[in-house]
């Protein structure tokens, strides 16, 4: 008697994936050269990171660096291995003229890439590194503006709103090596093949569900928020009948805790400190962490708010701002915005 076949259990055997990366970013019409070549640059950043990350350990290169960055963290050696990943996959020639790194202090200007229609990246080459040492979810974090003719060192053209952004993704290091990235229609998920190192299209014009049933935060932190930041989470921990009954999900890298909002629908917040007097931002990033993730989120149909308004029009007053984030389904980021979580609305 042979073994039934999955189909014949009632279960569909899911396709083979058949679509390489490659073959996907030219049978776009959205994606011209330029960007080809970019988001061909991000994968192969990604896949050195990828192949660093599951070896690291062995190799003994985890730990801090004994260096601390602009933001006043300490650098783990992973962070600027990978920041270093990115320099050289972009300094070797391409559109892209402008690196913007959280791990940088200032933009490095490639002025021999410069050209008339020549691109920025903005770019968190090691989103989560807490959880380096400990074998956690990992991410990067990437977004491509165009630069305007003439910028010379000028920042005008870059500090613009999240909107200006022509391409946005995020790689997730996790069991899988995931390449997550819009080019503003529709947002579409790859898979590395460690055995052939391609990226593999897995799921295509991918739609946030518009309510979840998880909301990701660090509630350590909760005597330091707003109010309304505590009354969202309230909501969300009260009676099922009253719009509770959540689980609580957090990784510690906002690029895990996203992709599972991405799928699964859900929130994810890390609220604004109410500091001594004008109350604070919080920790996460505008340029390369909050804005590429809310062009993601818009994109799947789901939302990007710092608590008083839409990220993706946030005009940044320096590529290292910080913002409050409620970012995952409409549903609950447009909850957070009514609950006033960031204090009575500015406007
Ligand atoms: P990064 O490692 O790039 O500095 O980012 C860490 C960020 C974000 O990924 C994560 O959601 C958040 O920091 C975790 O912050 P807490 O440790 O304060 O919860
Ligand atoms: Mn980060
Ligand atoms: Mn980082």
């Amino acid at each position: 008697m042979t073994e039934p076949t999955l189909e014949a259990k009632g279960k569909t055997m899911t396709k083979p994936l058949m679509m390489t990366l490659d073959r996907y970013l030219r049978t776009r019409e959205r994606i011209g050269p330029e960007l080809i070549v970019t988001i061909e640059s991000v994968a192969h950043a990604v896949k050195r990171i990828s192949n660093e990350l599951a070896r690291a350990a062995l190799k003994g290169e985890l730990g801090y660096s004994g260096t601390v960055n602009v933001h006043g963290e300490e650098v783990e050696k992973l962070d600027a291995w990978s920041d270093k990943v990115f320099v050289d996959a972009f300094s070797a020639g391409g559109p892209v003229c402008t690196l913007i790194s959280e791990e940088m202090d200032e933009p490095r200007h490639l002025k021999a890439q410069c050209t008339r229609d020549s691109f920025a990246l903005l770019y968190d080459p090691l989103d989560g590194s807490s959880n380096t040492d400990v074998n956690g979810a990992l991410g990067t974090v990437f977004a491509v503006r165009r630069r305007k003719p003439g910028h010379g060192d000028s920042l005008a053209d870059v500090l613009a709103a999240g909107t200006e952004q022509i391409a946005a993704g995020y790689a997730l290091y996790g069991p899988a090596t995931m390449l997550v990235f819009t080019v503003g229609d529709g947002v579409s998920a790859f898979v590395l093949d460690p055995a052939t190192g391609k990226f593999m299209l897995w799921r295509e014009k991918i739609t946030m569900p518009p309510r979840g049933k998880t909301y990701a935060v660090n509630q350590a932190n909760a005597a330091k928020w707003h109010p309304g930041a505590r009354a969202l989470v309230d909501r969300f921990t009260g009676p099922k009948d009253q719009g509770g009954g959540y689980s609580l999900r957090y990784c510690g890298a906002f690029v895990g805790d996203f992709h599972r909002c991405l799928l699964n629908g859900g929130i994810f917040l890390y609220p604004g400190e109410i500091s001594s007097g004008r109350g604070s931002a919080g920790k996460l990033r505008l340029m390369y962490e909050v804005a590429p993730l809310s062009m993601l989120a818009e994109q799947a149909g789901g939302a990007g708010s710092i608590g008083h308004g839409r990220a993706l029009e946030v005009v940044p007053g320096n590529i290292h701002e910080r913002v409050p984030v409620y970012i995952g389904s409409a549903e609950e980021v447009a909850l957070a915005d009514k609950l006033e979580v960031e204090g009575r609305s500015r406007s």
